[in-house]
């Protein structure tokens, strides 16, 4: 049994994260500031410890910290639009609070930190698939702050011995992802919107791709980089399914799945937005013996199920 940290547990995909943990025997604590995370997250879930507060805050990242082995950073403010429109809170969640959080990791002298790293780190660069070791051109300070996280794990590294490794995700989706605000993931919306009969909005012409990742994926991805024995340290490691579609076929596939009789409506192109993200997995299958458990169609019923198990009855 190991003792784990999972900040922001209380999100979405933290709390998938504390799931499968508290499922294979481990000791949990959480820690959130309830900004997006919710307690109803974690209400199917025993025996996890729950601290609220603002990672920022030195004293509540040292006691977050206490006595914990592993920490999986996952508390973050998403959105790239949120951050277009508020960087600065945005700057604090992202990076204020992820650099005391790692100086309290080192100072308590935590086994290895795993953080949430995301594909928005290479802006437009053209090539794919994204490998590790291409160029980073954030285009959102949203992508900007989250690489400048991964580049403090790094130093953290190399500067004072601390493990650490970047899990860069892909467009995560699933159950309990918040479909509650213009800012939530386009899956999340998309099904809400067909759910209730609605017309989703396209932002651009539909043509841009994602390699969409169901939640179990990372989570798996995040778990065996937390305690991998392989040289993992100081790195930066891409965990996504390495297959991508358009926004105009994922609506195709949502409408199927759904069987809802709603068309679109395209919008202007978003500001900040990629054109297109696809990820090379090859150093994660490598390095972390990792390959994607839950297909894309698997999981967007697995997430349909879970919206519409969530609706009242009418
Ligand atoms: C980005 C990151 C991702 C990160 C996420 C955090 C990239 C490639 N990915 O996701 O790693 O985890 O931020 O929030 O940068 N859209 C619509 N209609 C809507 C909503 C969105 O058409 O109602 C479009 C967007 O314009 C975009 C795509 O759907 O082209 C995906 O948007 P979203 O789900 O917000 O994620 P990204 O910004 O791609």
């Amino acid at each position: 049994m190991a003792f784990y940290l999972v900040t922001g547990g209380a999100g979405f995909i933290g709390s998938h994260m504390v799931e499968a943990l508290r499922k294979r025997g481990d000791r949990v604590r959480v820690a959130d500031s309830l900004v997006t995370g919710k307690r109803t997250n974690l209400a199917h879930v025993d025996e996890v410890e729950l601290l609220e507060g603002d990672l920022a805050d030195e004293a509540f990242a040292r006691k977050a910290v206490e006595g914990v082995e592993y920490v999986l950073h996952q508390a973050a403010i998403p959105s790239v639009p949120r951050s277009v429109d508020d960087p600065i809170t945005s700057n604090r969640a992202n990076i204020d609070a992820t650099l005391s959080l790692l100086v309290a990791a080192r100072d308590a002298g935590v086994r290895r930190v795993v953080y949430a790293g995301s594909s928005s780190a290479h802006g437009n660069i053209a090539t794919l698939p994204k490998r590790e070791d291409m160029p980073t051109a954030p285009v959102s300070p949203y992508a900007l702050q989250k690489l400048v996280g991964e580049q403090y794990m790094k130093m953290f590294t190399d500067l004072y011995g601390l493990s650490t490794v970047t899990i860069r995700y892909f467009n995560v989706f699933g159950p309990r992802q918040d479909p509650g605000s213009a800012y939530s993931g386009v899956i999340s919306l998309f099904i809400r919107y067909l759910v209730e009969g609605q017309a989703p909005t396209i932002h651009g012409d539909g043509g841009q791709t994602r390699d969409f990742t169901y939640v179990a994926n990372v989570v798996d991805g995040a778990l065996r980089a937390s305690q991998a024995e392989t040289p993992v340290s100081g790195k930066v490691i891409n965990v996504a399914t390495g297959t991508r579609i358009s926004l105009n076929d994922l609506f195709n596939t949502l409408k199927a799945i759904t069987g809802a009789h709603v068309e679109p409506v395209y919008g202007p192109t978003r500001a900040g937005d990629v054109r297109d993200s696809l990820a090379d997995i090859t150093l994660a299958r490598d390095l972390l013996g990792y390959r994607p458990l839950v297909g894309l169609e698997e999981g967007l019923r697995e997430t349909v199920a879970w919206y519409a198990s969530t609706q009242q009855p009418a």
